[in-house]
């Protein structure tokens, strides 16, 4: 058994967050989206995985996987030149997947559950595909299935205007190899890119076993800034365990707090669950519920709540932070002195928003 990440893709609609990175390395309770895809394929004992990964952040995909040096596993990286579908990403794989049977996981999404059962079910059947299912509110963001009482697939749309279910597809498949020669007979859609969705609807088209598995446990599709801090306040609710080993002074610290030895607490009080990165500092400051801050950042004379930092930011003299991400070594100052002009280097696509 195989398993393929997808990790390519230009991550749009997160800018400005990644016009710099890649979206799978954008971290959740401190930690990248594609971590907790890869525990999650290495949890099932599969150790042969092979990374699609795109021109522009490639290397860094790489980079953050290599330095994490933690997998014992096998893991390839296949190079895909344009994002031209998960099709496309299949295709261009072939030389490492061979005729295997695969586990695909797009790289950029979350659920709460190991995949254990969804796995066993593959095994023991061994259809030509096997999908992982979601019942949504918005479907026509999504591939949506239409099954039977059966749970037996009978048709797939990719982002259908009028979705014949509220059951989307959820970026986690299974394959046997008939799906290469499914991928052979497909054409770019109407945006312009192979579908996988249209390859499992061929293997429909031709009586091929398609079976259905339903999510039980929740999903995140981390494509967006309230999908991201979402994630974060679900990830934190739930797996995150207490474990202060910094230095504090005058601190409170209150529930489920992560807190390494590098870090330092003055003068302030930390109310869990929060995770705080390493060589972090923060000083005469409140740091509410459900709030990550990445390593190397500073939080001085500030207040914040239900956000994320990524690493290298600062925070100094903010009465109230909340429900924000902020992108890498990114600095939020109120300076004290009139004249009260908003002095601000704001990159492409950021939002501001001033009471
Ligand atoms: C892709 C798939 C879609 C699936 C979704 C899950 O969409 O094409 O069928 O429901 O991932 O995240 P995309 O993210 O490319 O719009």
């Amino acid at each position: 058994m195989k398993a393929l990440v997808l990790s390519g893709g230009k991550g749009t609609r997160l800018r400005p967050i990644t016009h710099t990175g890649a979206k799978q390395l954008v971290p959740i309770a401190n930690k990248p989206i594609l971590f907790y895809v890869l525990e999650n394929i290495i949890r099932l004992g599969i150790d042969d995985i092979g990374i699609v990964i795109a021109p522009e952040t490639g290397e860094a995909v790489r980079q953050a996987v290599e330095n994490a040096n933690k997998w014992g596993a096998n893991i390839d990286y296949i190079l895909q030149p344009e994002p031209a579908g998960l099709a496309h990403a299949v295709k261009i794989s072939r030389s490492f997947l061979k005729d295997s049977p695969f586990l695909m996981y797009l790289g950029d999404n979350l659920i709460g559950a190991d995949l254990r059962q969804f796995y066993q079910r593959f095994l023991k059947e061994m259809p030509d595909a096997l999908i992982l299912l979601k019942k949504v509110p918005d479907p026509s963001r999504f591939g949506v299935a239409e099954i039977d009482e059966l749970g037996q697939v009978l048709r797939l749309i990719e982002k259908p205007k009028q979705p014949p279910s509220d059951l989307a597809l959820v970026g986690i498949y299974m394959f046997s190899s008939k799906i290469h020669e499914a991928i052979e007979h497909i054409r770019p859609s109407f945006r312009g890119e192979l579908e996988i969705t249209d390859a499992i609807q061929r293997l429909l088209d031709w009586n091929c076993p398609v079976l259905s598995y339903i999510l039980k446990e929740w999903w995140l599709d981390t494509g967006k800034k309230d999908d991201l801090l979402e994630a974060n306040t679900i990830v934190l609710d739930k797996w995150i365990e207490r474990d202060v080993q910094g230095k504090t002074k005058n601190s409170v610290i209150s529930g489920r707090v992560v807190l390494p030895s590098s870090s330092h607490v003055i003068n302030s009080q930390i109310r869990g669950p929060v995770v705080i990165g390493e060589d972090v500092l923060i000083k005469n400051s409140f740091i509410g519920p459900f709030t990550s801050i990445g390593h190397r950042s500073k939080i001085i004379n500030a207040s914040l709540e239900h956000c994320v930092l990524l690493d290298g930011v600062e925070v100094i003299n903010i009465e109230r932070l909340e429900d924000a991400l902020i992108g890498k070594h990114s600095r939020i100052v109120k300076n004290s002195t009139p004249p009260k002009a908003l002095k601000l280097m704001i990159g492409d696509d950021s939002i501001v928003e001033i009471p």
